[in-house]
């Protein structure tokens, strides 16, 4: 059987409109814009409305993606959703997405790895479509970090925003696509950045939110001291497993979260500044969806052409960490089938009639 690969054929990114600006942050907490910007690279992120959710981000964006690819979401046979954020302990928002876009035969699940998640999901589909397990994947970043800040705490407050992104990853006899990957943790560090409160070790109680355990707790300096080393580590990783070398990659999009960690790690790989895709400074840190945004921008501004080599390389709670080479494949031509007004209509009637079959099986089975 000849090999197969797994190319990158859709994007996508959905972020709310509302804009929080440091000088906004100045009127909640003892902080200042220079401080913010010189420690972080952070001027505003993203915050998400009373009517949006870490599912309605993810559908958006998963429909954009969808959109470029021009795969029908009856099409998928997987979802991957990554969030540190999700709607609910279970179910897992991946069906939430599944249900709201309407892809009919996927399974959808959710996976858990903080900021690295998406990449862990980018090697998981690949393996799955390089193994003959699929044909058409939906990868999804999806969080409102927002929901989980303590906006009351400086520390972390100034760092965070909300967002999604995602990719779709088809089956292809062309080489290219996700080419090697390097995926990491280190459990041992996993008190440096978490979520405590609401989980099987500390059920939601009026304790757990008398101690603000529902909100983000983070050593800051810890976790900046782990990024720096392992950032540039798990790119030298990824390169050499694909027998390449960093003259080979024509841009690096690393995890959002810090200027400054993002330039230790050009630092520390000797790669220019100007091949490295940074717009953390409007976005602040989206966690897993920072890489898909990310790389959705470089698109845009033309920084990623097809037959062009990235490195996608990121850190985060767990400890987890990784990086995922890609080489670049863009959309490919086609006679466009999907209308994402009418697969929203269709999936919402679609999900309709799937409640009423089980109201009405319950009624039935409700009079035996
Ligand atoms: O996806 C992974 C998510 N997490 C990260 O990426 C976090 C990585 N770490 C970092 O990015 C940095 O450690 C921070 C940006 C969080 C903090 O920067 P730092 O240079 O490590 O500052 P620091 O925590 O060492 O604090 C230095 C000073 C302290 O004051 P004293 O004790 O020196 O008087 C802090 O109290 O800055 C103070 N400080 C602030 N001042 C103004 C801390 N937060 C603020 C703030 N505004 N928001």
């Amino acid at each position: 059987m000849s090999p197969r690969f797994a190319h990158i054929t859709g994007w996508g990114m959905a972020v709310p409109d509302k804009v929080l600006t440091n000088d906004d942050l100045v009127k909640m907490v003892d902080t200042n814009d220079d401080w913010i910007i010189s420690r972080t690279g952070v001027r505003e992120r993203r915050i998400a409305g009373s009517d949006q959710s870490t599912a309605s981000l993810a559908s958006d964006a998963a429909m954009r993606a969808l959109e470029v690819a021009n795969v029908h979401p009856g099409d998928l046979d997987m979802i991957i959703l990554s969030t540190s954020t999700p709607e609910y302990i279970f179910p897992a928002t991946a069906c939430l997405v599944q249900d709201q876009i309407g892809a009919g035969k996927a399974g959808a699940f959710d996976l858990l790895a903080a900021c690295t998640g998406f990449l862990y999901a980018l090697n998981l589909g690949s393996q799955a479509i390089k193994s003959n397990g699929a044909e058409n994947i939906l990868i999804i970043g999806s969080e409102t970090l927002s929901r989980v800040v303590n906006w009351k705490d400086r520390n972390t407050c100034i760092l965070f925003g909300d967002g999604a992104g995602a990719f779709v990853l088809q089956a292809s006899d062309e080489p290219g696509g996700i080419l090697s990957a390097v995926l990491r943790s280190d459990g041992s560090g996993g008190d440096l950045l978490s979520v405590p409160g609401g989980g099987s070790r500390h059920p939601a109680s009026m304790q757990t939110l008398y101690d603000g355990l529902h909100y983000i707790q983070m050593n800051g300096r810890g976790v900046f001291r782990f990024a720096t080393r392992v950032m540039a580590e798990a790119t030298q990783q990824t390169v050499e497993s694909a027998q390449l070398t960093m003259d080979d990659i024509q841009l690096l999009i690393p995890h959002q979260a810090n200027q400054r960690i993002i330039e230790a790690a050009a630092r520390r790989l000797d790669y220019p500044m100007e091949q490295v895709m940074v717009n953390v400074d409007r976005y602040g840190n989206t966690s897993t969806a920072s890489i898909p945004i990310a790389t959705v921008e470089a698109l845009e501004q033309g920084r990623l052409k097809p037959g062009d080599n990235t490195v996608m390389v990121a850190f985060g709670s767990g400890l987890t960490w990784g990086a995922v080479l890609v080489q670049w494949s863009g959309p490919i031509p086609f006679q466009r089938k999907v209308s994402p007004r009418k697969v929203r209509w269709f999936a919402r009637t679609r999900s309709l009639l799937a409640r009423l079959r089980r109201r009405i099986e319950g009624l039935l089975w409700g009079s035996e």
